[in-house]
């Protein structure tokens, strides 16, 4: 089980502070699927990254599996059981895609069949890229896809996806919200899915919807969906009109 405790996060911005995160507390269940969503810039990232420990909060607590993890770095964190994609994901010149799936895995001797397994996930044909170089030569799209094959092949406990559709053709869109599927339903991961597409909100058993460094809305994505495109037509003057300022 997560627990985040009132978590806050500020920078200073010249000779005041700007909140980012404002006294966030969330408990999220194991094996749930969990989709953070709302308006770009309203602090989904920051909250992955503080959950990961990339990011320090400014003030508040983590708890996982009951343990405090908040002094806790990176590398202890992904000990522990939690694992990060990154919204747009580093490049790793030197690194081939095997390489890093098999660090990823543990395995030193993971096989071409297991590798294989992963890349078909996400729609990537393991001949065509095990032995490629996760450099500048691969697209966004590829590059992204290889990450969330790679937090795949760890198999943590707590997997953090951020906006994993971003980049990715709709073939290779189906085969990964199939994948969520079937991590959920066999129950072998919780997952923190951050999103702004609907196929992926309506797999989620709880919707977080952050907006401006706040927990707006929260509920099943029955409830949920409707708001956020209440929400959507409420700031939008040419949709609530109806079209007619065309
Ligand atoms: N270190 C920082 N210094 C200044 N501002 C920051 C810092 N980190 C984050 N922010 C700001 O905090 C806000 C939240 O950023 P964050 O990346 O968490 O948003 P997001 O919800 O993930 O947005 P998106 O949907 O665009 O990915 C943004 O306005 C961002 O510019
Ligand atoms: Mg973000």
């Amino acid at each position: 089980m997560l627990e985040l405790k009132s978590i806050s996060y500020a920078v200073r911005e010249g000779d005041s502070e700007l909140g980012i995160l404002k006294d966030i507390s969330l408990t999220i269940d194991d094996h749930k699927l969990v989709v953070f969503t709302g308006p770009n810039g309203g602090g989904k990232t920051t909250l992955a990254k503080i959950i990961m420990g990339l990011v320090k909060p400014t003030s508040g607590q983590i708890l996982w599996n009951g343990q405090d993890i908040t002094d806790l770095g990176i590398t202890e964190r992904a000990r522990l059981g939690i694992s990060y994609g990154f919204q747009q994901p580093p490049r790793f010149k030197g690194l081939t895609v095997r390489d890093l799936l098999t660090l990823a895995s543990g395995d030193g001797k993971l096989s071409k069949d297991k590798c294989c397994q992963y890349l078909t996930k996400v729609g990537l044909c393991a001949n065509d890229y095990l032995d490629r170089e996760v450099d500048v030569s691969l697209s966004g799209g590829e590059v992204k896809r290889i990450e969330i094959a790679t937090i795949l092949a760890r198999g943590s406990q707590l997997m953090i996806f951020d906006e994993p559709e971003a980049g990715i053709d709709l073939w290779s869109f189906a085969r990964l919200t199939e994948t969520f599927e079937q991590i959920h339903a066999t129950g072998s991961a919780t997952m923190i899915i951050i999103s702004h597409q609907e196929r992926i909100i309506s797999l989620a058993d709880e919707v977080i919807v952050v907006g401006d460094g706040t927990i707006r809305h929260r509920g099943s994505a029955a409830d949920i969906l409707p708001q956020i495109l209440a929400d959507t037509l409420g700031t939008c003057p040419v949709l609530t009109k109806g079209g007619d300022a065309q």
